[in-house]
């Protein structure tokens, strides 16, 4: 083949696997917007059917919950059915839910419809990261997963977007229906996925793992040799559930999965994300349109510190972008629990507040939210993780109901400020945690991570030469 052609063939090819890895992505995109919807439509939701504050809680937590199930399915799903069936059956409920949440009667069927959607984004939050990790190349990984990351938080801002334009009428109905579109994006643009080489491979169909390897590597030399890979990896059997039983060492890395997204979780991002209006309200912002804008910008700035952590993500280490995010996310939440509790009047201490609200937004961005689902997906041996990113994604939805389901009674109950100085605290805390549990796992292989996890190292050092 002349030199141009052979150019121009690969990079189509690049481009084809871009692509696929956007396509998948969409998924990140759907987990964003139903995370974001939520803020801005609750307030006339509650208005339009008369709901307690419990009722509200339970609209918000009902996502949750679903997405909890949906992810302790999907490792069975998708390692029976497929990564590419998996996400299509969560584009299905994706539109389902969509479509049912916006014509409900009543409170109790938009619960019921927010079930399904977690159930979508429950299977599609397990399922979007593990493809895209098993079609991306090597060395483009990492920052895969982060694109998922990015995805996800695009997903919130577009949804605040939304949310903001359609509450000039209060149309909380278009909020929640508008969602159908990107849903039927997903589930059309699902079937043009290839099956994943590795899934295909583990069913022993070696001959269409190739033909699609082929397709989507700049080389036959490169999907033989990743094939080979994949051949010698499936040597050992996955056994995710017997592992757990017998091998304390696997126990270990599970159990550290599970600190890792209760941590993500428990630092009160989502707090700001399913409640940013209401949080606009109580630092005195009382006009509605105030309070919208106010809410994309921490999308916004959710968005674009993202960005920043993509690019420095394998570049500064993981603990210690963790260690500086809690830091800031403490000092924001402190500082805007004590701004609380003196009361703000002045629209100096106003601005003050939402500054430190973006603060921990940035804090958040740059390292729990990106580099959490990193980490869970470097620590698992290979041998137990399907059953070891279940438990960890899983770990995320049930911590992440429990934020969304307890904060407007945390409100009630404790009063403004208590609440924030809790997060702060755990924040505070979590240091302690990267300190002394969290691995650093920069520019060390995953086989090296899985030797030392299994010849018994302390956690903190299974990163370590
Ligand atoms: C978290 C979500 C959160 C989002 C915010 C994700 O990593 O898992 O719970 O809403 O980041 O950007």
């Amino acid at each position: 083949m002349p030199d141009d052609t052979n150019k121009t063939f690969l990079n189509s090819k690049k481009n084809m696997t871009l692509f696929i890895c956007f396509l998948a992505a969409l998924a990140g995109l759907l987990f964003g917007l139903d995370i974001g919807v939520i803020a801005g439509a609750l307030p006339f939701i509650a208005k339009d059917f008369n709901i307690t504050i419990h009722q509200q809680e339970l609209i918000v937590g009902s996502m949750m919950f679903g997405a909890a199930i949906g992810a302790v399915s999907s490792g069975w799903i998708s390692s029976h059915l497929g990564r590419k069936k998996s996400l299509m059956i969560g584009a299905i409920l994706f539109v389902m839910g969509s479509i049912w949440s916006s014509i409900t009667p009543n409170s109790e069927m938009l619960i019921i419809a927010r079930l399904i959607l977690g159930l979508a984004v429950g299977i599609a939050s397990y399922t979007a990261p593990l493809y895209l990790s098993e079609i991306a190349p090597e060395k483009n990984r990492g920052s895969m997963i982060s694109l998922y990351q990015l995805m996800i938080t695009i997903g919130i801002l577009t949804a605040y977007l939304s949310d903001t334009i359609f509450s000039n009428i209060g149309a909380w109905r278009w909020m929640l229906g508008i969602m159908t579109m990107p849903a039927i994006m997903l589930l059309i643009g699902v079937n043009f996925l290839p099956n994943s080489p590795r899934w295909l491979a583990a069913k022993g169909n070696f001959h269409d793992a190739k033909r699609i390897l082929d397709r989507l590597r700049d080389t036959n030399e490169q999907s033989k040799r990743e094939l080979d890979e994949i051949r010698e990896s499936l040597k050992i059997t996955q056994s995710g559930w017997y592992l757990f039983k017998s091998n304390s060492n696997f126990r270990r890395a599970v159990f550290l999965g599970i600190i890792l997204q209760m941590v993500q979780q428990f630092t009160g991002m989502n707090v700001i994300m399913y409640y940013a209006p209401k949080i606009f309200e109580i630092a005195n912002f009382t006009n509605t349109t105030q309070q919208m804008w106010g809410t994309v910008i921490v999308g916004l700035v959710n968005v674009l510190a993202t960005f920043i952590a993509i690019k420095l993500v394998d570049q500064w280490g993981r603990k210690p972008t963790l260690v500086l995010g809690f830091l800031i996310m403490a000092i924001g939440m402190g500082i805007l629990g004590t701004l609380l509790y003196i009361g703000i009047y002045s629209s100096y201490t106003k601005y003050f507040a939402i500054i430190m609200l973006l603060i921990f937004i940035i804090g958040f961005a740059i390292s729990a939210g990106p580099l959490i689902w990193v980490l869970c997906s470097e620590i698992q041996p290979l041998k137990g993780r399907d059953f070891g990113i279940t438990v960890s994604t899983t770990t995320n939805w049930i911590a992440n109901m429990i934020v969304g389901a307890t904060f407007l009674t945390m409100l009630n109950t404790l009063g403004n400020a208590i609440t924030f100085w809790i997060y702060a605290t755990l924040n505070i805390f979590f240091i302690l945690i990267t300190i002394t549990v969290i691995p650093e796992t920069k520019n060390v292989s995953l086989e090296h991570i899985e030797r030392n996890l299994m010849a018994g190292k302390k956690l903190r050092d299974i990163g370590q030469e």
